[in-house]
């Protein structure tokens, strides 16, 4: 088979079969459709699988981020410290608070905030660090819940793209207050919409759980997951550590095919004490942004599910003040007074995120049952459209 067909049969993801047919046929003829025993039932196997207290079932994880905050009382005139590098879920729930955040630079290894820089940003308004492991590949967090620990902040973990992702053999999402997951279709456990909260905190697991579901007397949200998410959820759990080993090993085979090429690199963990479930394979080019903006949708155009990363949340047009929002821009309260007071968020300079997420690495997804061969048709592809579109060094980058 020629590379180009191979590449048309990559395999979509999910691939829903029998099993979730009847586990929804299952719900339905049970006619109970929203959060009841099944939801209960899922929160049991991942609070297990995260070897923590308590799970508490959402409908996704940008819900879950907000009813942390939320429930961790973190509000006006409130500083969140959080990368740049990130899908704006990480951000919109401090603005969904009324509380500031602040960015700090990513470092190139993980691609999550970078714990020498933190200090730098900490001010007497600081109450929280939101850590993001993106694509599969975990932040420092035992150095960075150090730092939370040392100057008696919250940590909490956005593990939306890292479920089962460990570091010092434990599992992402264990290091903080909080840690959210997003069961979106597209992640690792997926159930169209849905996500799961970790805690070992039962004071703020039992909050979750009331300003989840209307609280009574506490302002409070319908941020419920269903039970058509809750058995698709049990089902992907059930399946998650074997799938992760795949994609693991689809991303080492990867790595082995381009290991003499100079413009292209998979991003492979190469810590011992960590282990990445490359939910998406960092793939990082020596090209122009620009160049590889037009490789991606070749890529894209030959059947390769791919994407760029995300485009630093600085410049978001959340933060462009002119289109105020009704209520209001945390950041120019008149009783606030911390760190982005005085400043514009468009003013500020990230170099190694802006470096990495304008095109320098795109998201390469190597879900089961992704093969070998789609792997080496892809490389195929790779070099073909690399010497077609990659004409001289004015098309490199500098700084590979
Ligand atoms: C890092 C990160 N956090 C949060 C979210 C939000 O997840 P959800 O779609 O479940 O709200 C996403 C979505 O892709 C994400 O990539």
């Amino acid at each position: 088979m020629d590379y180009a067909s191979k590449l048309r049969s990559w395999p979509r993801w999910p691939e829903y079969g029998p099993e979730e047919l009847v586990a929804v046929t299952k719900v339905l003829k049970s006619n109970q459709l929203f959060a009841a025993s099944e939801v209960q039932l899922f929160e049991q196997q991942f609070a297990d699988f995260q070897e923590s207290e308590f799970a508490v079932g959402i409908g996704n994880a940008t819900q879950g981020l907000h009813l942390a905050l939320a429930a961790l009382d973190i509000g006006k005139d409130d500083e969140v410290i959080v990368t740049p590098c990130s899908w704006i879920s990480s951000v919109s729930c401090i603005l969904m608070q009324n509380a500031v955040p602040v960015f700090s630079d990513i470092e190139s290894d993980t691609l999550g905030l970078d714990p020498k820089l933190i200090e730098a940003k900490i001010t007497p308004r600081t109450k929280a660090i939101m850590l993001v492991h993106i694509l599969g590949y975990p932040a420092r967090a035992d150095e960075v819940a150090e730092i939370a620990r040392n100057h008696s902040l919250i940590l909490v973990e956005d593990a939306s793209h890292a479920p089962g992702a460990t570091l010092n053999g434990r599992k992402m999402g264990t290091f903080g207050e909080v840690g959210v997951f997003s069961l979106q279709q597209r992640k690792a456990i997926s159930t169209g919409d849905g996500g799961v909260i970790s805690t070992n905190n039962k004071e703020v697991a039992e909050k979750i759980r009331r300003l989840r579901s209307f609280g009574h007397d506490e302002l409070s949200y319908n941020y419920r997951m269903s039970e058509f998410s809750a058995v698709l959820g049990q089902i992907g759990l059930s399946r998650l550590e074997a799938q992760n080993l795949e994609r693991e090993r689809c991303a080492n085979y990867l790595a082995s095919l381009l290991k003499d090429e100079d413009w292209a690199r998979v991003r492979l963990e190469s810590r011992t004490n960590a282990t990445s479930v490359y939910y998406a394979i960092g793939l990082e080019l020596n090209i122009s942004d620009s160049k590889a903006i037009e490789l991606l949708e070749q890529m894209i155009t030959s059947g390769i599910p791919a994407r760029k990363m995300f485009s630093p949340l600085h410049l978001h047009p959340h933060f462009r003040s002119k289109p105020a929002p009704a209520r209001g821009l945390p950041w120019r309260n008149t009783t606030y007074d911390g760190f982005m007071k005085e400043r514009n968020y468009e003013d500020l300079s990230f170099p190694i995120a802006q470096e990495y997420c304008n095109g320098r690495i795109l998201e390469l997804y190597v879900h089961p049952p992704t093969s070998f061969e789609h792997l080496e048709a892809f490389a195929e592809f790779l070099r073909i459209t690399y010497h077609n579109l990659v004409e001289d060094d004015a098309d490199r980058r500098v700084n590979w």
